[in-house]
């Protein structure tokens, strides 16, 4: 008995084990001949050796009870997908994939087939098996040891490091953000050159280029990261990323967006959660602009027929519709915009002049034009002229007045007629005006969510006017005298308005003017105070059920208007998850107000100094949230902006705990990227950089030094100048001193989470030494200190901040000598 027993227990193992070793191979083995996956939620795919890659059937994120056949990246947290067979076609659950002795076959349930893998064949009577690689590529090999298939000869919208595209291969854009059917644009080579273009919806074929990205016939995504073009010659060039050195401990992939802009993306391997694809390099550089720098025009531009483009970040766009019109596609703001109206032919008499004039208005814009959809060209008339014969011109949609003020207020009258293409906002075009002709009863807004009660008003003070109008005569005499008070009163203001508008020249019409009534009720009288900023105070407020929060600015504060007008313009030409968003303001009188959204968290400043400490994992989200939000700012708008004072009292936090900037109101637009020497320190005490002090220009890296004394708070907790700590007292110097000495647990102290990261703490720190070297010229660009701090770049080793020893004793005197 107990012998057998011995003579059992072996081969038990034994079994066990195989079973085991065969279970956890599973994933990884090659795929043979006859090997299928299915179309379920039991989620089985063929994993790569490493894990990296793996191909299955994935849910289609616009279609959620059919299947997409993918290759995605397994081991981040959102799975992006670098490769699909079927896009345009996503199968129903229990369709199946087989690698037959043909090559691989999509099938439906009912056994029809629905894709196949076009392998070549090479005589020798089909495959042998397939594997997915680490790299990536999915691959089909036959009897003869021949790769007869991969997906890297059969690319999407992405490639991969180890990827080539030739002459004969396209990527094709995907066509929105949650859809894999092939979209608009394609990246390819014609006969001599890397170009994207987009292509015709109905028959496929490509329009001329709106980028040549340069000449060649080859790319070549190497194992490194790099993108190189070989060009005729044979010679190989670099093209991407530019001026900086790939990580290896990264994943790349190049994707061709559904918006038409190409980007080369890093994503860490061992991010922490909030780490996404961070963008490298992309073409082109501003999609806004690149489609009208083509000429003759190329279909629609980016943003589609009838709606106006505006750069937002990393090259990307915003497609929004001008007020009287909607979007085409209630999903997707990219296939452009309807009007809501739109002349018919009995609204016309034989010569096409519109016969009911009285229905229509003009809505008035800025900065946004439609550089070739005009048909006539009015000169030397005035703004009347130029309304006039664009509204009994039944063609007509749009007119856009260019008159220098100098000109008598007269000036140059395109008339545009429909569709309008191409469209964009330009802010280089300060003397344009904007008129779009839109039905009397379409005139509300269409952008801000909420209609403005202040416009409805009106029209009931009209229509009682009007009902008056209709009634007896005596009534109509003595109503005639108020009409004529009223219209001079309105006219009155109307012109005071005009006038405003012309002073500011720059106010954005989009957002919302709010009467001072209206903000005093929602703030039920400026009852709960949230907090003082800049130049005023902020109060808890709610509009429409939404919570806002109004900033109420000092009234007699001397530069008050100009801090306003630079905050509402600054503001209101963002867009960005970073940065705080504004719906509207008030400018009535004296009183200047400013209508925020509400970041129910408060400033970072209370999160940071507070009794609790934030959590590890969340300082570092909203030290990279910043650091976006900044290079935004400094590289990404159509108008440079810089800050100037970037404390954690101007950074919010959403309930999220999603870091957005705030306060505009020192902020600094150099228009055409000028650099310029501004007069008077901004800032606050702590977080000035050194060259304010100087007379030196000042540019945006004085942000990247304030951030930079930001950065090391968030990794300390503590704030950058507290005397009573003595040798420690200057936050920079002591961390500088413990980053020299070797000694950075002492930065963190008491705080386990950061003391079990200490590589990610002496990465922050080293970033922040950077950030804060006196010389402006030694600090990194904001776009390079969010990939470091993602990183997507190694950190070298810092000099010592501190140019000129003997300042390092002068500065803290200096600084609270001036402020
Ligand atoms: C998988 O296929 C490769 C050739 O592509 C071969 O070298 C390798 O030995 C195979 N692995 C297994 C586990 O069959
Ligand atoms: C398969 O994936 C889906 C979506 O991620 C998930 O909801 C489901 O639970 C997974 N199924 C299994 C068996 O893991
Ligand atoms: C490849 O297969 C698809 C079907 O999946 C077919 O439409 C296409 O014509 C094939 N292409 C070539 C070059 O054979
Ligand atoms: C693209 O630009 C390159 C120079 O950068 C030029 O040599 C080439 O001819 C251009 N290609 C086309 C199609 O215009
Ligand atoms: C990729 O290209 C870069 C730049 O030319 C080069 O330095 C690097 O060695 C290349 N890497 C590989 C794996 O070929
Ligand atoms: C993951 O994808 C969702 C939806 O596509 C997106 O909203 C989110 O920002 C992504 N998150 C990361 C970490 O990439
Ligand atoms: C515009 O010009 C017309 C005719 O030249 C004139 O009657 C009108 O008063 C002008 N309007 C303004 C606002 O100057
Ligand atoms: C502006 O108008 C005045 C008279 O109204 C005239 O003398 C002057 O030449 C005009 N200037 C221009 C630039 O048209």
């Amino acid at each position: 008995m107990s012998s057998l027993a011995v003579v059992r227990n072996p081969l038990l193992i034994l079994l066990t084990s195989f079973f085991l070793l065969a279970a956890a191979q599973q994933g990884l083995r090659n795929v043979s001949v006859g090997d299928f996956l299915n179309a379920d939620d039991r989620n089985d795919t063929w994993k790569s050796p490493s894990g990296d890659f793996e191909l299955g059937f994935r849910r289609a994120p616009d279609q959620q009870d059919r299947f997409l056949l993918a290759i995605w990246f397994a081991n981040i947290p959102n799975k992006t997908i670098v490769w699909s067979a079927n896009g345009d076609n996503p199968v129903e659950m229990g369709s199946r994939v087989e690698l037959s002795s043909n090559g691989l076959v999509l099938a439906a349930p009912s056994g029809k087939e629905l894709w196949w893998s076009n392998s070549t064949q090479d005589g020798t009577g089909g495959v042998s098996h397939a594997a997915m690689l680490d790299t990536g590529n999915f691959v089909i090999t036959s009897r003869n040891s021949n790769n007869i298939w991969e997906s890297f000869q059969n690319p999407t919208d992405t490639i991969l490091p180890g990827q080539e595209l030739g002459l004969d291969s396209i990527l094709s854009s995907a066509i929105s953000g949650t859809s894999y059917k092939k979209g608009r644009f394609q990246l390819r080579f014609t006969s001599e050159a890397l170009v994207l273009n987009q292509i015709d919806a109905v028959t496929g074929k490509p329009f001329k280029f709106y980028l040549n990205i340069t000449d060649g016939s080859r790319l070549i995504f190497n194992e490194s990261g790099y993108i190189l073009i070989q060009k005729s010659s044979g010679s190989f060039v670099p093209l991407a990323p530019e001026n900086t050195v790939p990580k290896q401990d990264s994943y790349y992939r190049a994707t061709l967006g559904f918006d038409g802009v190409f980007t080369l993306y890093s994503h860490s391997r061992t991010s922490y959660g909030d780490a996404t694809w961070a963008s490298w390099w992309y073409r082109p550089k501003d999609i806004c602009s690149s489609f009208v720098s083509q000429d003759p025009p190329l279909g629609s531009g980016p943003c589609g027929y009838n709606s106006i483009c505006q750069p937002v970040q990393d090259g990307r766009a915003t497609c929004s519709c001008p007020r009287g019109f909607s979007v085409l596609d209630g999903k997707n703001p990219l296939f452009g915009c309807k009007p809501n109206y739109q002349s018919k032919p009995e609204d016309c008499n034989e010569e096409g002049s519109t016969i009911a004039e009285d229905r229509f208005v003009f809505n008035t814009m800025q900065f946004a034009d439609w550089p070739f959809s005009d048909y006539e060209l009015l000169e030397h008339v005035n703004e009347t002229e130029c309304t006039r014969t664009c509204l009994i011109d039944c063609n007509c949609a749009v007119a856009i007045l260019q008159a220098p003020e100098l000109n008598n207020g007269t000036g140059r009258c395109w008339k545009k007629k429909l569709p309008l293409s191409n469209g964009r906002f330009n802010q280089d075009q300060i003397d344009r005006k904007v008129f779009i002709k839109v039905l009397k009863s379409d005139e509300s807004p269409v952008t801000p969510p909420n209609p403005n009660p202040g416009e409805k008003k009106q029209n009931q003070v009209v229509l009682i006017l009007s009902v008056l109008l209709g009634t007896s005569a005596f009534f109509n005499i003595s109503t005639l005298a108020a009409i004529s008070l009223f219209l001079f009163c309105f006219y009155q203001r109307k012109l005071k308005d005009l006038n405003r508008i012309h002073r500011k020249g720059e106010i954005e019409t989009n957002l919302r003017c709010f009467t001072y009534k209206e903000l005093e009720d929602a703030t039920k009288g400026f009852k709960e105070e949230l907090g003082k900023g800049a130049f005023g105070t902020v109060y808890k407020g709610e509009l429409s059920k939404n919570s806002v929060a109004v900033k109420k600015l000092e009234k007699f504060f001397q530069e008050g208007e100009k801090e306003f007008r630079t905050e509402v313009n600054v503001i209101g030409h963002t867009h960005h998850r970073n940065l705080v968003r504004l719906f509207g303001y008030c400018d009535e009188d004296e009183n200047r107000l400013l209508v925020y959204e509400l970041m129910q968290n408060g400033s970072l400043a209370s999160f940071l100094f507070g009794v609790l400490r934030p959590s590890w994992k969340q300082r570092l989200q909203i030290a990279s949230g910043i650091a976006r939000g900044l290079t935004y700012l400094h590289e990404e708008c159509s108008t440079q902006i810089i800050h100037c004072d970037i404390k954690p009292q101007n950074i919010l936090l959403d309930d999220s705990f999603i870091a957005k900037i705030s306060d505009f109101g020192m902020a600094k637009l150099l228009f055409n990227n000028k650099s310029h020497t501004l007069t008077g320190i901004r800032g606050t005490k702590g977080y000035v950089a050194p060259e304010w002090f100087r007379n030196t220009p000042v540019t945006v890296k004085v942000d990247v030094y304030s951030f930079g004394v930001l950065l090391l708070e968030i990794i300390c907790c503590r704030r950058c100048v507290e005397l009573e700590m003595e040798e420690a007292a200057i936050l920079t110097e002591w961390a500088y001193d413990c980053y020299s000495g070797g000694n950075l647990g002492k930065l963190v102290e008491n705080d386990e989470e950061a003391r079990n990261d200490m590589g990610r703490v002496e990465m922050l720190v080293k970033v922040a030494m950077w950030c804060v070297q006196d010389e402006p010229s030694q600090r990194p660009k904001m776009r390079t200190v969010t990939m470091m701090l993602e990183g997507a770049l190694l950190v070298p080793a810092p000099p010592s901040p501190f140019l000129y020893s003997f300042k390092r004793q002068d500065s803290s005197n200096t600084n609270s000598d001036f402020l």
